[in-house]
């Protein structure tokens, strides 16, 4: 098929509109969020329903047209950049945002893959119900590329990863079929679970078009608090304290280094409110019965009597919540401002975060003593951003090797929740099994065998190995 034949095609099935193949209006298209990568799609094509997907996604297949699924654009591995060949197809889902139903008995929302989380939010607010993934980027990131991505960010502790909060997933596989699943069941074990397999995957294996998400109950009070603590040891104990204290309400548990503080200070034009200190705690907590306050001041005098933090500040409205809220939620914003960092998203079983913190640090002295380590995270989940502010000239391969490894010594992972997308396929290789690795691409060949769906993300060269 010729080019012109082929986007003459393309728009035949998502109108004029739905087909960009303008290089300056493919450049949002072309490269990531921290702009670190850079390719060439041969178009973008932004179908308005599952029907039109599956539409182009058939006749990808039958022209033989490698496609990369596209939400918000902001994963932080390369997953939903093409490539540089001028030959991939970018699916961007950005024209299906309905929010299609909310049942505020069974607690649920159907929601089309390319609404806003924020916009998702929002409407089960107004339903007086949760939506309990957060993160920074959820006022840009779409439903199916946090589901693509399987993402974690701050309520994981509570609520657990996007994976958690699917009930029911439509997707559009690889050759163009419908496949609807999008039951609203608390239980369902009729038989293989599929939409895992699309979860969390990145696009390799077929296209998210709509959720079915569990919501839940909106707790009446909050309370956030900022504790300075003096090193991530005392962290712990004070998340050991917080667990047998409040356990069932804590949302959030999240460790940020004197470090990261500084850099939002310096960028972001905030205030931390506490004095200079080497760790930070931001907690918070939520329920409906009345005592949540008192408990956590409780909580607070414990841990300060005990030296375990040294000052801390409870927010006293939701202003001050959302003040210190953003303290933790510009980091990312911050670090890209200070200049070019190598991001490491480890896990580690939470007992091993600061043994790991310590090695990882007397690492990187002796290897890269130029490095500036910005570390931060959701110890709650034992999930450590890892990220090193470094000049031009660092190699990241190298300064990924050395931390990945002592990630590894700890059973850690090396990709908490961001995925592996382009930017961590070689790691993945040099750190997970050869069995782990045998079983991904034997998925990967049942559900794409012609390696058509976002390839080179997650798995290399798989096509050529087959
Ligand atoms: P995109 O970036 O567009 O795509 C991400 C991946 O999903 C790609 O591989 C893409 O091909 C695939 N994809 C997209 N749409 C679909 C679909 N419909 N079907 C199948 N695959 C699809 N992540 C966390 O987990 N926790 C955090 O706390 C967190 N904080 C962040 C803070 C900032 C400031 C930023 C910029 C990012 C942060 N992230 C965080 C990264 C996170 O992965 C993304 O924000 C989000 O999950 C990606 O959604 P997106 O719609 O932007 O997807
Ligand atoms: C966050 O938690 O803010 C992001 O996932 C972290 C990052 O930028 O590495
Ligand atoms: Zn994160």
């Amino acid at each position: 098929m010729t080019d012109l034949t082929f986007i003459d095609s393309l728009r035949a099935i998502v109108g004029d509109r739905g087909v960009v193949t303008e290089a300056t209006d493919l450049e949002i298209y072309n490269t990531d969020w921290r702009h670190i990568f850079h390719g060439k799609a041969r178009c973008a094509v932004l179908p308005r329903n599952t029907q039109e997907v599956s539409a182009v996604v058939r006749l990808c297949a039958s022209a033989g047209v490698p496609m990369v699924p596209h939400g918000g654009n902001t994963g932080l591995s390369g997953g939903a950049t093409p490539d540089d060949s001028g030959a991939q197809v970018v699916i961007s889902l950005a024209r299906m945002s309905a929010i299609r139903n909310i049942d505020p008995v069974g607690e649920t929302m159907e929601v089309e893959a390319g609404c806003i989380l924020q916009t998702a939010q929002e409407a089960a607010a107004e339903a007086g119900l949760l939506l309990p993934i957060s993160l920074a980027a959820e006022g840009s990131a779409r439903i199916g590329g946090i589901l693509g991505t399987n993402a974690g960010g701050t309520n994981v502790l509570r609520y657990g990863m996007a994976r958690t909060r699917v009930l029911g997933l439509e997707v559009v596989t690889a050759n163009g079929e419908i496949v609807s699943g999008l039951r609203r069941l608390r239980k369902d074990n009729a038989g293989y679970d599929w939409k895992q397999w699309f979860i969390g995957t990145e696009g390799t294996l077929g296209i998210i078009t709509a959720a079915v998400l569990q919501l839940a109950p909106m707790s009446r009070n909050t309370v956030t608090v900022l504790l300075a603590v003096p090193s991530p040891e005392a962290a712990l104990k004070v998340m050991r304290a917080a667990r047998q204290g409040i356990g069932e309400t804590l949302n959030a548990f999240e460790l940020m280094s004197g470090t990261a503080l500084e850099l939002v200070e310096r960028h972001q034009g905030l205030k931390v409110p506490l004095a200079p200190s080497e760790w930070y705690v931001l907690l918070e907590a939520s329920s409906s019965l009345p005592s949540l306050r008192e408990a956590v001041e409780n909580l607070l005098g414990e841990v300060l009597e005990r030296e375990d933090a040294t000052d801390g500040v409870i927010a006293e409205s939701e202003r001050q919540e959302s003040e210190l809220w953003a303290l933790r939620e510009s980091i990312t914003e911050a670090e890209s401002r200070e200049g070019r960092s190598v991001k490491h998203d480890v896990s580690v079983p939470i007992p091993a975060i600061p043994a790991f913190l310590r090695e990882a640090g007397a690492a990187v002295a002796g290897a890269f003593p130029q490095a500036r380590i910005n570390a931060f995270g959701h110890a709650g989940d034992g999930n450590i951003h890892y990220n090193l502010v470094v000049s031009s000239s660092t190699d990241g391969s190298a300064l990924n090797a050395l931390v990945h490894d002592i990630v590894v010594a700890h059973g850690g992972s090396i990709s908490a929740e961001h995925g592996i997308g382009q930017y961590r396929v070689k790691e993945l290789e040099r750190c997970r099994s050869l069995p782990e690795l045998e079983l991904a691409r034997c998925v990967k060949h049942a559900l794409d065998p012609s390696g058509l769906m976002n390839p080179g993300k997650i798995l290399a060269s798989l096509h050529a190995e087959k």
